[in-house]
């Protein structure tokens, strides 16, 4: 007998025993929100969903406070959550001046975050693709100098809303090099979610005859087609094993057309228990944390999941 609220488990051949979420809430969902929510409702969010059991909780983005005004209290941020571990608090940094100002406030887990195509790159880092890369190499090696893990984000790597889709070549092209430059892990975004499965699983093979390992790749789907489910599903029976998502759905980026929300994290993590694949996460605390958020937001999840555990007769 399943207890209510949780999914029936059954597991199925070829899948990882235990998945690690990367919870991208309070950077990529918050980011995108029209109203700048209060630093100490972004403390609290944080503090909620390490409690509810996630590892690693992507804290906010040092970037210029201009381009993206919902994350400009970072300074103000930081120090409300000086009793969680930065190890598991990764921050985005695009340059030199946001790494001074993350290293400053003690961040250790570091972030950059690069395109795949030139559009994209010229319109969230003013820079082309090539220029980001030498954007990110001092700011790569002195993160690793402070012992500091770092992350490669790398958007649009199915399509682009200007370029349509995006040739496997190029996007290997740019994951070689964040690794090259000495990032630890990559994220590959499919920033406004048009990917499909076999595209997923064609990229990830793609990625390992370029000699980068499964081990160092996570996944960050957006669920604009409704995919990102199956598309991660694609990615796990590929020996993928860190997934990104974002509380309650969340999520977009303010420079990509028609991105709408991450991932729901509750929506994976219902398939990931369902599929008797350890998480960690508390499932209850953390639809209660979405449903919280989605009131001091003024508007309901977009997750199936948040909607289904919260509904009253
Ligand atoms: P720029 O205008 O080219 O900046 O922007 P610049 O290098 O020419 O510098 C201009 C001024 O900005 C200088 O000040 C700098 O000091 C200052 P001035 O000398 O004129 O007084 N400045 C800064 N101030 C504070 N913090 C900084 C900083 N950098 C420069 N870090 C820049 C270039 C990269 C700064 C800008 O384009 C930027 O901040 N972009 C961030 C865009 C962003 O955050 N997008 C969302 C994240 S990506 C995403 O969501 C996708 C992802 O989820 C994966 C997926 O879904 O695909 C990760
Ligand atoms: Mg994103």
């Amino acid at each position: 007998m399943t207890a209510p609220g949780l999914p029936m488990q059954i597991p199925a051949d070829g899948l990882p025993a235990h998945v690690r979420i990367h919870e991208v809430g309070a950077r990529d969902g918050l980011q995108n929100e029209k109203a700048v929510v209060p630093t100490e409702v972004k403390a609290e969010f944080i503090h909620r969903l390490a409690d509810a059991g996630l590892p690693v909780v992507e804290a906010t983005s040092f970037v210029h406070p201009k381009w993206v005004p919902q994350l400009a209290d970072a300074e103000a941020l930081f120090p409300l959550l000086g009793d969680l571990d930065p190890q598991t608090l990764p921050v985005l940094v695009p340059n030199d001046r946001g790494l001074d100002r993350a290293l400053a406030l003690g961040a250790r887990r570091i972030a950059v975050f690069g395109s795949a195509t030139e559009s994209f790159a010229k319109a969230n880092l003013n820079r082309t693709v090539d220029e980001a890369l030498t954007m990110f190499a001092p700011v790569v090696q002195r993160s690793k100098d402070a012992g500091a893990q770092v992350r490669g984000y790398l958007s649009m790597c199915f399509g682009d809303p200007w370029e349509g889709p995006v040739p496997l070549p190029q996007v290997v092209r740019v994951c070689r090099a964040l690794l090259d430059m000495g990032c630890d892990e990559l994220s590959l975004g499919d920033t406004i979610g048009v990917a499909t499965p076999g595209h997923v699983q064609a990229l990830l093979t793609a990625l390992n005859d370029a000699g980068v390992p499964t081990a160092r790749i996570g996944v960050h789907f957006h669920d604009t087609y409704g995919q990102a489910l199956a598309n991660t599903l694609a990615a796990l029976r590929h020996g993928v094993t860190t997934v990104d998502a974002s509380a309650g759905g969340l999520g977009g980026c303010p420079y990509a057309k028609s991105a709408t929300g991450n991932l729901a994290t509750e929506d994976l993590v219902w398939m990931l228990h369902g599929l008797g694949i350890d998480t960690g996460v508390d499932l209850g605390r953390l639809t209660a944390t979405s449903v919280w958020m989605a009131e001091a937001l003024g508007r309901p999840s977009p997750s199936r999941t948040v909607r289904a555990l919260s509904h009253k007769e």
